[in-house]
């Protein structure tokens, strides 16, 4: 049974949308799980990363959503915010590779349709972030390196796929100045809020164990406007 837990969500809609849920079961009964996690190990590196080393890999799709269909755009694949809400990467149109089958498949069949009954919405534009963030014991993982920061969109979800041997990527949420959320997300679990009314930041990710194990983190990140 999938497990739920709600902070706050009263009415779905509301202004101060603050959600943590769980998607664990509804990932593990996806008939292409393995392949899915599988995709994470096809992402590109982030080209538009300011320090040498690589640390975050990416695939970027948008999905145009309206009571028929899901529509994957085939073209306009650039993300775009302007300097003031991003310092680190703003004020460029960046262009990412699209996401794969298998991942975009993932999305429209169960977590787009989640989304839409939670926000109770019957169109949207979706932005699909599929990221990974890599580090080691020499070098730090910055999910954010932009810092505290607000998207430009209505609501974010962000959902770990996975993590192996890391410590930090908390995901934290600030109302004004208060943190109202400081989670290190486990396998399937979500937060969905509202762009407007919070601010959010990803803390950096050192290896939790020194060895041989790989440390990673991956998250699919949505943003319906
Ligand atoms: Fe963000």
């Amino acid at each position: 049974m999938e497990h739920t837990t709600e902070t706050t969500l009263d009415p779905p809609k509301a202004q101060a949308l603050n959600l943590k849920d769980n998607l664990t079961a509804s990932i593990y009964t996806y008939e292409a799980y393995p392949l899915l996690l599988d995709s994470f190990n096809y992402l590109c590196t982030d080209p538009y990363l300011q320090e040498e080393k690589a640390f975050r890999q990416r695939r970027f799709s948008r999905c145009h959503v309206d009571p028929w269909e899901y529509t994957f755009h085939r073209s306009n694949n650039t993300f775009y915010q302007p300097t003031e809400m991003n310092v680190y990467s703003g004020g460029i149109q960046r262009e990412f590779e699209f996401l794969d089958q298998v991942a975009q498949r993932f999305c429209q069949e169960r977590v787009i349709p989640y989304l839409m009954e939670k926000l109770t919405l019957r169109y949207a534009e979706v932005g699909i972030h599929q990221i990974r963030i890599l580090t080691s014991e020499s070098d730090v993982g910055y999910p954010a390196p932009e810092g505290v920061h607000q998207d430009g969109t209505d609501y974010i979800c962000t959902l770990c796929m996975g993590k192996q041997n890391i410590a930090g990527g908390n995901s934290i949420i600030l109302k004004g100045t208060d943190v109202v959320a400081n989670e290190q997300l486990d396998f399937g679990e979500l937060l969905l809020f509202d762009d407007r009314s919070y601010r959010h930041y990803v803390s950096p990710i050192v290896p939790l164990l020194p060895g041989a194990r790989i440390p990673r983190y991956v998250r699919l990140h949505y943003q319906p406007t």
